[in-house]
């Protein structure tokens, strides 16, 4: 198998940046060839690793890739799950190359989802082709590969649930999270929810000369700026009434075992050019970023804000918000506490409209599996050292769906970093951690088979 690796590296890499040139951005509706034309790609390639069933299966929106190899039906099935979809590249002016230019420079490979998630998951397909190629695959496995995952995967639900046999698996492996550090290897056993959506505020029913009318009509803008801030108080918790009924309050031993990870946070704040960190007191940055619910104003526009100055009382204000969330917190209660808060905060002299966008469930990995034990071995194997347990911000809310809909659990090995610059400009992935992956998922597939036996 490692001379197999050795010899196709310089392929491998190769397909991997004809499929980044291909820019599929699903939250814009410009690169909808282009999507459909990564589906093509990924399936394509699939097929030629060796996958059996391969079907680019149409959803309302973009399609989803499936294929598998069966091997026995005594043997345990892997599903994998991923996507080739990617955020959009914007602000643009802020790449130093062109994000749909793959370059590769100190190593790393530059392109908008070169980590999240074609990197990640194209290195599941180098992987099984590996495996076809050299000790064969030692169990069935499935690929379940979605197009829609960066825009809230509103078709998968649908899927999952009329697929149900088809994806039946005794594990979910998924590689769209990070480890701690190329020479810290990490397991992904916690990811937060999501309640995502937008509120428009408004005032007049016309855009006002801010002169005539400014001091007696209520300006949106300063309604809502006022509103937003509200919704923190002086110890940075969120005070929208019962947002914290359901959360998970963790024992002090496993807060204890969470800070234990290696974290530096000069080192933290030096690499986002800040002086200070920030958020609700009595928790820790690494215990704010994992197992604590945020609210964050992810966008806030309004009024005139081109060249120049224009004197304007405006007519409307709007904000998307999102609400990360922690076990035991519900993203559909949420978003309706938020809704309710929301609407009793606006003075009488506006109007609020509240657009729920999407959402999704937190999940925990157990570590007490046979899964787990398998993810631990193949990293051990590779890395020449353990890895530890981890929880993370992100959500990926399929995880949760997985195990309400098939009661599979899932694992995320992911073998990318926070530095990556997922969703930012300059997104990258190391080349180490590129051909790390798919040097370890066959030790998953090969202890996860010994392991169910
Ligand atoms: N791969 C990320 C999720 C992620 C990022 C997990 C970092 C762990 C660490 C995924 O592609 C993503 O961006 N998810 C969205 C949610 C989705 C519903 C749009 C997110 O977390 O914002
Ligand atoms: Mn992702
Ligand atoms: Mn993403």
């Amino acid at each position: 198998m490692q001379a197999y690796l050795s010899q196709n590296q310089n392929r491998f890499l190769d397909e991997l940046l004809e499929l980044l040139r291909i820019p599929s951005v699903s939250a814009d509706s410009q690169y909808s060839n282009d999507v459909h034309k990564t589906a093509q790609f990924v399936a394509e390639k699939l097929q030629l690793a060796g996958a059996d069933n391969v079907e680019i299966c149409p959803t309302d929106g973009y399609p989803i890739i499936y294929g598998d190899k069966i091997i026995s039906p005594n043997l345990p099935t892997i599903l994998v799950y991923g996507h080739y979809d990617v955020q959009p590249a914007d602000p643009i002016e802020l790449w130093d190359s062109p994000p749909f230019e793959p370059i590769i420079k100190d190593q790393k490979i530059y392109a908008r989802g070169a980590c999240d998630d074609k990197g990640q998951m194209y290195m599941h397909i180098k992987a099984f082709e590996t495996m076809m190629q050299t000790t064969g695959v030692p169990c069935n496995v499935k690929f379940m590969i979605e197009g829609e995952e960066e825009v809230g995967s509103p078709n998968l639900k649908t899927f999952v649930l009329n697929n149900k046999k088809r994806l039946s698996a005794d594990v979910v492996l998924v590689s769209d999270t990070s480890m701690i550090a190329n020479d810290v290897p990490s397991i992904t056993i916690g990811l937060r929810g999501l309640s995502y959506l937008e509120v428009e505020v408004t005032g007049p029913n016309r855009d006002l000369h801010s002169g005539t009318y400014g001091g007696a009509v209520a300006n949106p803008i300063n309604i809502l700026c006022q509103m937003i801030a509200s919704l923190h108080d002086e110890n940075n918790h969120i005070t929208i009434p019962g947002f914290y009924n359901d959360v998970e309050q963790l024992s002090a031993t496993d807060r204890q075992a969470l800070n234990n990870r290696p974290f530096d946070l000069d080192e933290y704040q030096k690499h986002l050019d800040i002086n200070a960190v920030w958020g609700e007191e009595g928790y820790t940055t690494v215990e704010r970023v994992s197992i604590r619910p945020t609210l964050d104003v992810n966008g806030i526009w309004g009024g005139y804000t081109k060249e120049g100055a224009k004197t304007v009382l405006p007519s409307k204000a709007y904000a998307k918000i999102s609400m990360r969330l922690v076990p035991n917190q519900q993203s559909d209660k949420i978003t309706e506490l938020f809704t309710k808060h929301f609407q009793q905060i606006a003075p009488p002299s506006v109007k609020i409209k509240v657009t729920p966008h999407h959402g999704g469930e937190a999940a925990i990995t157990p570590t007490n599996s046979i899964a787990y034990q398998a993810a631990v071995n193949a990293m051990t194997t590779t890395f020449g050292k353990a890895p530890i347990p981890t929880r993370e911000g992100g959500s990926i809310p399929i995880v949760a769906l997985f195990e309400e809909a098939l009661n599979v659990k899932t694992i995320l090995m992911g073998f990318g970093l926070d530095s990556d610059a997922i969703h930012s400009p300059n997104e990258h992935y190391g080349l180490f951690n590129y051909f790390k992956g798919i040097e370890t998922i066959p030790h998953f597939y090969h202890e996860f088979t010994k392991l169910s036996q």
